[in-house]
């Protein structure tokens, strides 16, 4: 089943709580949180007093990326904080296994977040053990970039390499997504579509939901 999960970074935040309820009646799934410290990427975002906020404002599975240096250290608090789902990425995780595990046994389906330069051969070991992969098809750090054309082969390969190891994990995938692309996505094989300014850059974000979807049945 195909989930839509609206990143609220493109959203406006003085009015977050209107925003989320507007995504909840277009029929999003999920709300994606993108983390960034500044470090990892070269943006600073959001963190816990947030991912807090958004939790008491709606149902919706909470989604935290965090795009940060030493992810271990704070992951179990995003669940905490309300995180039904937390990423943390490949390329800075020196303990991924461990990391992956601690999210889970707090409660919370664990992924594996990856950059658009980043081998899938990086995964080989880790994949058995996350919830999800999050296959970025932007470099990390801001909202509206441009789609990366060659995410469509990474993503193919990525469904090949899970089907084939007859794994349950899933596929999300993060950056340039929008109503002109999600159709081949998704023949391609990533059921969780992150979407920001093609949602939230809209006058509509609960039309821009509904429009996603419809799109993304459309034959390619
Ligand atoms: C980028 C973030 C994305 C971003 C997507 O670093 O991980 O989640 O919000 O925004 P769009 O959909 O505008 O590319
Ligand atoms: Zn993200």
């Amino acid at each position: 089943m195909l989930e839509i999960a609206p990143s609220i970074l493109s959203a406006d935040f003085t009015r977050l709580g209107a925003e989320i309820e507007s995504i909840v009646r277009g029929g999003a799934e999920i709300v994606h949180v993108d983390v960034m410290d500044g470090h990892f990427v070269p943006n600073i975002t959001v963190g816990l007093p947030v991912v807090k906020a958004v939790a008491r404002a709606t149902q919706l599975v909470i989604d935290a990326h965090l795009m940060i240096e030493e992810p271990g250290r704070y992951a179990t608090q995003f669940v905490d904080a309300g995180a039904g789902m937390v990423s943390v990425h490949v390329e800075v995780d020196r303990n991924l296994h461990r990391t992956l595990l601690a999210i889970q046994e707090r409660g919370a389906r664990a992924g594996i977040a990856i950059n658009p330069a980043t081998p899938l051969a990086a995964l080989e070991e880790a994949l058995q053990f996350a919830d999800f992969v999050l296959l970025m098809s932007v470099n990390p750090g801001f909202g509206g970039q441009k789609f990366i054309s060659s995410s469509i082969d990474k993503l193919r390969r990525l469904r090949e390499m899970i089907d084939s190891r007859r794994l349950k994990t899933r596929i999300e995938i993060d950056g340039g997504i929008d109503s002109t692309n999600i159709a081949e996505i998704v023949n391609a094989g990533a059921e969780i579509i992150v979407a920001g300014s093609a949602i939230f850059g809209t006058s509509d974000p609960a039309q821009g939901v509904r429009a996603l979807r419809d799109a993304s049945v459309q034959w390619v």
